[in-house]
């Protein structure tokens, strides 16, 4: 396989490619690397490579012909001396590093591995005459949302990740297969000699005493289970995607929505004044949040008031509709109702039945509502809390929402929902279905 860097600097690429596995893959023969330079193709004194941006503005803007001409001259080097004019000879697939291309990721590395020539284009200065683009370039790649003063160093990176995956590069067939990326998961963690290590004046670290075991379907199912944890904390986007097989599910706690609870608080809660108030029960906030629980998979819905003539109201409207013989459909809803005098009695009843206490996360339509409190996005929340086994309590507030300095139980905050106007008061059970949706939504 070969790779063709077109540059204005490639005294920047030749070094970083001449040792490790990369140089040892082009002492083999197993990958070529050349540079091209657009310097090369100008016919000025200066050998000038670049000119002011039409519109104005800050910086330089690569030319288009010297660009033109490197990347025709890189793109040849696949076409056979002995090739007649027209033969169908492999194409180069010609490539520019930019900030503003599609984010490479290791899928696209497989493929772009399965080539026989790439043309790696390096921008430099503010970028390069769009024109270049529509006639000689196939694909735009970003390494990340950060912007390199030149594409050089991303061009280094993509001929790293790419040859890995070409035959005879990597010694060990199966040495790309466990790592990070390969499965959609970050890796595992490593360690080697010695068991124990002690750092000067600290303590002493040992290795996971499973890997010392030699129990190697013991060791495979810990590593499994240390990747997909590390995938929850560090990417949920990445754990967003993934899909645990049946022996996955073995390792990992009970799926979240099974254990998540909802409470609708009707103290302590606010009033348009910023007072803290007790709010008065709505018959529709219980059938449809008790639809949405049901809907959503949820272990339970919690009616919060102190006043227990409203607990028991809640109680008899469950009830009526569990016993009528027509209201089937909602009668599996409404027996997810549960009434609860304080949110710290529906923590206790939780734990109780989990035997573990659950995390509690709040809700707001308020941006500073439970100030200092970690506020997570849905997809991180169920990353986050879908490896841990605690249950899992979101608090909807009623009213103006809930009285943030009386509820210490909170650890985690879900972002507010907003839509597209400034108007913001959505009924507390739409706001219900839709965080619902958000975290358990397929
Ligand atoms: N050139 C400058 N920044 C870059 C990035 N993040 N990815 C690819 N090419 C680049």
């Amino acid at each position: 396989m070969r790779f063709t860097v077109v540059t204005i600097l490639p005294e920047l690429i030749e070094p970083a490619l001449a040792a490790g596995v990369v140089g040892r893959a082009r002492e083999a023969g197993a990958i070529a690397v050349d540079t091209v330079n657009p310097r090369d193709f100008t016919s000025d004194r200066h050998r000038t490579v670049d000119d002011t941006p039409y519109g104005g503005g800050p910086g330089m803007v690569m030319k288009a012909e010297p660009l033109l001409a490197a990347i025709a001259r890189a793109a040849a080097v696949s076409v056979p001396a002995s090739a007649p004019d027209d033969a169908a000879a492999p194409r180069a697939h010609r490539i520019l590093v930019t900030p503003a291309g599609t984010p490479l990721t290791q899928a696209r590395v497989r493929e772009l591995a399965a080539l026989p020539h790439i043309v790696l284009v390096c921008g430099r200065y503010e970028g390069i005459d769009e024109r270049v683009i529509e006639l000689a370039i196939d694909e735009q790649l970003s390494i990340g949302d950060y912007v390199l003063s030149g594409g050089e160093l991303a061009a280094l990176v993509v001929i790293d990740a790419v040859a890995r995956h070409v035959p005879g590069v990597l010694g060990e067939a199966s040495s790309d297969e466990d790592e990070s990326h390969s499965a959609g998961l970050l890796e595992y963690p490593q360690y080697t000699r010695p068991v124990a290590l002690r750092e000067p004046g600290g303590a002493e670290l040992t290795v996971p005493a499973i890997l010392t075991s030699g129990n190697h379907a013991a060791i495979a199912a810990w590593r499994r289970r240390q990747a997909i944890e590390r995938t929850a904390q560090r990417r949920p986007d990445l754990f967003a995607r993934f899909r645990p097989t049946a022996a996955d599910r073995k390792l990992l706690p009970p799926a979240l929505h099974a254990r998540t609870h909802l409470a609708l608080v009707h103290h302590p809660v606010t009033d348009r004044t910023g007072s803290v108030v007790t709010t008065s029960l709505t018959n529709f906030d219980i059938h449809d949040l008790a639809r949405s629980s049901l809907t959503y998979g949820l272990a339970g819905y919690h009616i919060v008031t102190p006043i227990a003539a409203q607990r028991d109201k809640a109680a008899h409207i469950a009830a009526l509709w569990i016993a009528d013989a027509h209201g089937e459909h909602r009668a599996r809803a409404l027996a997810l109702v549960r009434t609860a005098e304080s949110i710290e009695a529906v923590i206790a009843e939780i734990a109780a039945s989990h035997g573990t206490a659950p995390r509690v996360v709040a809700t707001s339509a308020r941006t500073g509502s439970f100030p200092g409190v970690a506020r997570r996005a849905p997809e991180e929340l169920r990353a986050e809390a879908g490896v841990d086994p605690a249950p899992l309590l979101i608090l909807l507030g009623t009213g103006w929402g809930l009285a943030d300095a009386l509820i210490p139980s909170v650890s985690r905050m879900l972002a507010p929902i907003e839509g597209t106007s400034d108007w913001n008061h959505l009924s507390v059970r739409s706001a219900g279905a839709i965080l619902l949706d958000r975290l358990f939504g397929r």
